[in-house]
């Protein structure tokens, strides 16, 4: 997957590292915890040496995860992390026009409030997931019932994190066609930035930063 002339670029090589580092410690975990927590997942463990081992793989990818969180709240809080109100509102009244028939959907910057929305239950649920893990692996002082309540928020985290992969997995790549070259090469069309973040494309010109693949930067439109 080479970038042709003419694409524009949407993220360094910094953020797709940290992208695969949290999506494939994410994914490992989710398979893994499914292997422990339901008996007929359980051969997931046998294919590595016993449910023991399978442990030993979650618990140290847990640490993989926690940190990639720490870096992708760095990476993706300004862009992802906060609402733009009032035009996220409206376009959260049309879902985006993804439900529905919507003749003009608001425009968005370099995120829409949908993937705002992802971003922001990793964030709170992934923390909650890494603290809650902690206290499971090293239960220190903590009561039982603390312990217990630990187990709860963990299985909750679960419930959030997981079909929302899902959602972002579709989107990601059939849903919104032309998605996945952002991270995997960086580089997307120009009709897929004019659809996905007009806002976005528009500040990035007159600011003069956009970077369009084989172009020299393009001049400030105004100073
Ligand atoms: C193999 C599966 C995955 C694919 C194909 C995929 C695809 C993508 C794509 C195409 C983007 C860029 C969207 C854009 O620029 O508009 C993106 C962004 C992102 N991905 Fe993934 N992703 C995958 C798994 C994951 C997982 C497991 C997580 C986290 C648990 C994750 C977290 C994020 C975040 C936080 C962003 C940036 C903000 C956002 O779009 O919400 N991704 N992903």
């Amino acid at each position: 997957m080479i970038p042709k002339k003419g694409m524009i670029k949407v993220s360094d090589a910094f953020e797709r590292i940290v992208h695969w580092f949290l999506a494939i410690s994410c994914i490992i975990l989710m398979i893994s915890g499914l292997g422990m927590m339901f008996q007929s997942f359980n051969f997931l463990g046998t294919i590595v040496g016993g449910l023991k081992n399978l442990k030993i793989i979650h618990n140290f990818t847990g640490l993989i995860f926690g940190i990639s969180l720490l870096f992708s709240i760095r990476v993706w809080w300004k862009e992802a992390g906060v609402f733009d109100f009032p035009d996220d509102l409206e376009w959260i009244k049309c879902a985006g026009g993804y439900l529905w028939h919507v003749d003009k959907v608001p425009e968005t910057g370099k995120y829409n409030p949908g993937q705002k929305a992802f971003f922001l239950a990793v964030v709170i649920f992934g923390i909650i997931m890494f603290i809650s893990g902690l206290i499971m692996w090293f239960p220190l002082g903590f009561s039982a019932g603390m312990v217990r309540f630990m187990f709860f928020l963990h299985a909750l985290g679960f419930v959030v994190i997981f079909p929302f992969f899902f959602i972002h997995l579709y989107l990601g790549t059939i849903g919104v066609p032309g998605s996945a070259p952002a991270i995997f090469t960086g580089y997307v069309t120009r009709s897929w930035c004019e659809k996905q973040c007009p806002k976005w494309l528009k500040e990035m010109e007159e600011e003069g930063k956009l970077e369009v693949y084989g172009e020299e930067k393009e001049a400030p439109a105004h100073h």
